[in-house]
């Protein structure tokens, strides 16, 4: 498939260009160069005739944006990157006849539930705590509603808290000092992305990925396993 990448430079969507690249031809697309990669567009999300020029000719998107961790203030451009872009990329797709669209979205659409809650695909009404997780719940609905309205094929993965475990790092560079049972390698995240895009039978559907003995207690990951073929490889010996 020709599968357009977003957000092809940032944590989880540069080792996803390798790793969905090995099996299908990727364009990459993001406000920052991409290091290494020659099938890149630069431009910005929010903008729609970018978007729907970048999209034109792909099967597939493959969306890994997320707005910088400080611009989700009122008076900051987070909110609109993550919801307004998003938006554009539904549409886009809508409009260039995509076959399947592929969604990073969180555990952060669930953040506020009791923390005892066990997380499920299919827990709704979805409950966000903060700007970030109501920037990715919205993005979640919106994916619902497109799937609903116009039959686009939609999945959504939902990682928790996502490190580099061979540099021991953060998303923003920051160094780990220790797990938490959400803990997962970006890899893995990337590999989940790619069963996502390789499922046969996608309708609307959200799962859960967890690489820890606590994660797997916390949210049905088992599910995710049976649905997509997934695994994590790295795992991380957490409990809740
Ligand atoms: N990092 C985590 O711990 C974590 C946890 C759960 C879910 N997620 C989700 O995983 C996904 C990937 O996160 P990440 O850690 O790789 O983030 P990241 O910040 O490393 O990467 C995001 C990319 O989006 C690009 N981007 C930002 N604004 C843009 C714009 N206006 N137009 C085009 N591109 C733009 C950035 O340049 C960056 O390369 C996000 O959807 C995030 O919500 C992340």
């Amino acid at each position: 498939m020709n599968v357009l990448l977003t957000g092809a430079a940032g944590f989880v969507g540069r080792p996803a260009v390798d790793l969905i690249g090995a099996e299908h031809d990727v364009t990459a697309f993001d406000i920052r160069p991409v290091e290494h990669y020659d099938r890149a567009i630069q431009g910005d999300v929010r903008d729609y005739a970018t978007v729907e020029a970048a999209m034109a000719g792909h099967d597939a998107v493959v969306n890994t944006i997320m707005a910088p961790g400080a611009s989700y203030r009122m008076d900051g451009p987070g909110f609109d990157i993550n919801v307004r872009g998003f938006l554009n990329l539904l549409e886009a797709a809508r409009q260039c006849r995509v076959r399947r669209f592929v969604h990073t979205s969180s555990g952060a659409v669930h953040t506020g539930y009791p923390a005892d809650t066990f997380l499920t695909h299919d827990l709704y009404p979805l409950r966000a705590s903060g700007m970030y997780a109501l920037s990715k719940l919205v993005q979640e609905e919106l994916a619902r509603n497109y799937h609903e309205q116009y039959g686009l094929s939609i999945a959504c993965i939902r990682p928790w808290s996502i490190i580099d475990a061979e540099r021991m790092v953060t998303t923003d560079g920051a160094p780990v000092h220790g797990y938490s049972f959400g803990t997962i390698d970006r890899r893995d995240v990337a590999r989940a992305l790619l069963c996502a895009l390789n499922a046969p039978d996608i309708a609307y559907e959200c799962f859960y990925v967890f690489a820890t003995p606590g994660g797997y207690k916390k949210g049905d990951v088992a599910r995710t396993e049976a649905r997509l073929g997934w695994k994590p490889v790295y795992r991380f010996d957490v409990d809740l």
